[in-house]
């Protein structure tokens, strides 16, 4: 029998799946899930904590596992499909971060940029119409795993909502901070770091190979034609400051793209989340006393602002 895998990111929601899933252990493959279950609450919570990040699935199952993909995310999407904001919420966060995965580790693959970006702009369609959504992936734990592109996920949602309430309206600049968001740390997939580790708390010669990862990661992509100039100016610029005091390039304000400093504020909010374990309510407190003179003050006030009201519309 042959085996594909298949993300363990997409099997949410409570949609049965109609396919066998298998995880591999010592070489061999183990039913783990039968057709007939489903991805919701504890099964879900229980599946999360091991960390995997693949599952597998018989050469046969591909088409079923195809259409449940498509079947969850289009109702995920549909707000008449009588499900809740929280279910529909986490299928698309799973699908976000699916794709996330997926492009980070081919970032040269043409077809895995456009399907992202396709994936994102529907990201943003959903937060931008759905009033509850925004609170719903904000609500959700995004610390539990050692995955990037769940980070990613995490920075890309507050990243629109803020670039939203910042009066930035073009949906297309709204996609590339989104997409740009989503694999800002491409440069940490490469160099493998464990992002489960504070980098406060790193020693100075691990702290100096971190601070490499948005360089790395920049040139993983900038010869690549498909990459938006966008996207590839957050990987670079996202651990930068107003003040010239991040890195790599110490960069000050007016060098800087304002699609990287959104993100990076994003993401500094989500690092105040994870490692001191706040909830968003109180990291915003924390982001706005700690971070003044580092990112622009409207920027700081309006992300502390979403923190405590979560609503776009
Ligand atoms: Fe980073
Ligand atoms: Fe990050």
């Amino acid at each position: 029998m042959s085996y594909v895998p298949i993300r363990v990111s997409t099997l949410r929601g409570n949609q049965k799946i109609s396919f066998d899933v298998y995880v591999q252990v010592a070489g061999k493959h183990i039913l783990y899930l039968r057709s007939g279950d489903s991805f919701e609450g504890a099964r879900l919570q229980r599946l999360k904590k091991k960390n995997l990040k693949k599952m597998y699935i018989l050469q046969n199952s591909e088409g079923a596992y195809r259409n449940y993909m498509t079947q969850n995310i289009s109702m995920a999407l549909d707000r008449n499909s009588g499900k809740s904001i929280e279910d529909r919420s986490s299928i698309i966060q799973g699908a976000q971060q699916a794709s996330a995965e997926s492009l980070m580790e081919s970032p040269t693959s043409q077809m895995a940029y456009s399907s992202a970006k396709e994936g994102v702009g529907h990201f943003v369609n959903f937060l931008l119409t759905e009033n509850e959504a925004l609170k719903s992936l904000m609500d959700m734990d995004m610390t539990d795993e050692n995955s990037v592109a769940q980070h990613g996920v995490a920075v890309s949602t507050t990243a629109v909502a803020l670039a939203t309430k910042l009066g930035w309206k073009d949906q297309q600049e709204l996609t590339l901070v989104a997409l740009g968001a989503l694999v800002h740390d491409i440069g940490h997939v490469e160099m493998g770091y464990d992002i489960t580790q504070d980098p406060s708390k790193l020693s100075a010669e691990a702290r100096r190979s971190y601070e490499k990862h948005p360089i790395v990661g920049a040139d993983l992509v900038k010869s690549l034609r498909h990459f938006d100039s966008t996207v590839i100016n957050i990987i670079l610029e996202h651990e930068e400051m107003i003040n010239g005091q991040g890195f790599p390039n110490k960069l000050t304000e007016k060098k800087l793209d304002p699609s990287s400093m959104v993100v990076a504020v994003c993401n500094t909010l989500d690092r105040i989340v994870r490692y001191n374990q706040l909830k968003p309510v109180d990291a915003g407190k924390k982001l706005l006393i700690d971070m003044i003179g580092r990112y622009p003050l409207n920027y700081l006030q309006t992300l502390q602002k979403i923190t405590i009201s979560p609503e776009l519309l």
